[in-house]
C-alpha cells in the first residue's frame, strides 16, 4: 500500500513515515522544505533501511500534485504540510490561510481527480480555543482564536462537508495536543527555526547550553504550581495514531490524539532534571498573551474508535528529546 505523507521531512512526518515503513507501507514524501532539511529523509532512510520516494514540491501546486497520482499508485494521503506557528499566523493571517486551507483545497481536489479518496488530515486541539471542559472531548464548543487555529477549523469544515456530499470519501481529522520527544534512535526530532517558540525545545537547548535559562509564562494560573498545563504526547505515539487512523479509516472520524492527562511547566522541568541529570534554570515571567491555564484531552475516543492510545511516559519524552538534543546541537544542520 502506497502513502502520500506530504509534508513528510517535517517533525511529526518524519517519525510517521519511520513508523508506516516499519508497519510495511510504501511511502512517497511531498515537502517544500519550507520549515525542514532533506537531512531528515536521509535519517528516515539510515533508520529503516527502506528507500523513500521524495518529491520536492509544494501541496499548492496542482501540476505538482497531478504528477505525483499519476506516477505512482497512491492508496491514501496523510496530509502534514502547512504552517504551525500561532504568533506568526496573527502577525501573517493571509500566509496561513493560503498554505493551510488553499494546500489542503488542491491536494483534495487532485485526490478528487484521481479517484483517491483515503486521507487522514493534521488537526489541532488548538480548533477548542478557550474550552472549560478538562479533559477536552471532541463533542467540546470550537473557538478557535488565532487564525492557525481557525485555518485548521476551516479545513476540518470543507473535509466535513466533503464527507457529507460523497460517502465514499474516508477521512480521519486527528486533533493533536503538544507532541514532543524524538525517535529513540536520535536520528530525527524537532528542528525548529531561531528560538523555539514551544516549551519542550527551548528546555532541550538549556539543557545544552544553547540559550541561557527557561522563562516560564506565569505562575498564577489555577493549577497545582501555578503554571500551565498541557497534554504532552510522545511524537511517536502520535505517529502510531496515524497508523492506526489509516488502518480504520471509514467515513469521516474526528478523534483527539493526547495522552489524556495534564502536567504543568513545572512537571516537565522537574522531570526533564530527574531524567537527565541536569538542572534547567529557569525564571517566572508574566504570562504569555492567549495562553490557556489547562488543556488537556478526553482521549477515549481514540481508544474506543482506533484502537490506540499513548504508551510513552513523561520521562520517555524528557529522555527522548534530550538524547536527540545532545547528538544534533544543531539539529539537521550538519
Ligand atoms: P513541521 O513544520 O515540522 O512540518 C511541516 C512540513 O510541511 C515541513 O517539512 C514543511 O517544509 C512542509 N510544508 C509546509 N508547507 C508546505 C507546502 N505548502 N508544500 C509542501 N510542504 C510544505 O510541523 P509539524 O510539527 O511536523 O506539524 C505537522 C502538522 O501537524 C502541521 O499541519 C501542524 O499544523 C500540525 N500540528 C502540529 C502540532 C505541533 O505542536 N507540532 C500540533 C498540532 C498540529
Ligand atoms: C506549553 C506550556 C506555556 C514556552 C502550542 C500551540 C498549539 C500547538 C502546540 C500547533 C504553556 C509554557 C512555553 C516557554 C513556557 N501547535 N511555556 N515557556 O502553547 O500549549 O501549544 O503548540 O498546533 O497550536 O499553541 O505549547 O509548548 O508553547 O507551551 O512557560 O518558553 O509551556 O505557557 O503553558 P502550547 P507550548
Amino acid at each position: 500500500m502506497i502513502v502520500l505523507v506530504t509534508g513528510g521531512a517535517g517533525y511529526i512526518g518524519s517519525h510517521t513515515c519511520v513508523e508506516l515503513i516499519n508497519a510495511g507501507y510504501e511511502v512517497v514524501v511531498l515537502d517544500s522544505f519550507i520549515n525542514s532539511k532533506e537531512e531528515s529523509i536521509k535519517r528516515i532512510e539510515n533508520i529503516t533501511g527502506k528507500t523513500v520516494v521524495l518529491v520536492k514540491g509544494d501541496v499548492r501546486d496542482k501540476d505538482c500534485l497531478r504528477s505525483i497520482f499519476k506516477n505512482y499508485s497512491i492508496n491514501a494521503v496523510i496530509h502534514f504540510s502547512g504552517l504551525k506557528a500561532v504568533g506568526e499566523s496573527v502577525a501573517n493571517p493571509l500566509k496561513y490561510y493560503d498554505y493551510n486551507v488553499m494546500g489542503s483545497l488542491a491536494l483534495t481536489e487532485i485526490m478528487a481527480e484521481f479517484n483517491v479518496k483515503n486521507l487522514v488530515f493534521s488537526s489541532s486541539a488548538t480548533v477548542y480555543g478557550f474550552s472549560d471542559n478538562k479533559p477536552i472531548p471532541e463533542t467540546s464548543q470550537l473557538s478557535p482564536f488565532n487564525p492557525y487555529g481557525q485555518s485548521k477549523r476551516m479545513v476540518e469544515q470543507i473535509l466535513e462537508d466533503l464527507s457529507k456530499s460523497d460517502a465514499s470519501w474516508n477521512i480521519a481529522l486527528l486533533r493533536y495536543f503538544n507532541p514532543v520527544g524524538a525517535h529513540k534512535s536520535g536520528m530525527i526530532g524537532e528542528d525548529p527555526n531561531g528560538i523555539p517558540n514551544n516549551l519542550m525545545p527551548f528546555v532541550s537547548q538549556v539543557a545544552a547550553g544553547k540559550l541561557k535559562e527557561l522563562s516560564i509564562f506565569g505562575n498564577d494560573y489555577p493549577t497545582k504550581d501555578g503554571t500551565g498545563v498541557r497534554d504532552y504526547i510522545h511524537v511517536v505515539d502520535l505517529a502510531l495514531g496515524h497508523i492506526a487512523a489509516l488502518k480504520k479509516l471509514n467515513g469521516l472520524m474526528i478523534i483527539n490524539l493526547g495522552a489524556g492527562a495534564g502536567y504543568s511547566v513545572l512537571d516537565l522541568v522537574h522531570t526533564f532534571e530527574k531524567t537527565t541529570g541536569i538542572k534547567i534554570p529557569f525564571k517566572i515571567v508574566n504570562r504569555r498573551p492567549g495562553d490557556i491555564a489547562i488543556y488537556f484531552a478526553d482521549a477515549t475516543m481514540a481508544k474506543e474508535k482506533l484502537g490506540w492510545q499513548t504508551k510513552y511516559s513523561l520521562e520517555d519524552i524528557c529522555r527522548d528529546s534530550w538524547h536527540w538534543q545532545s547528538k544534533n546541537p544543531n539539529g539537521y544542520n550538519t
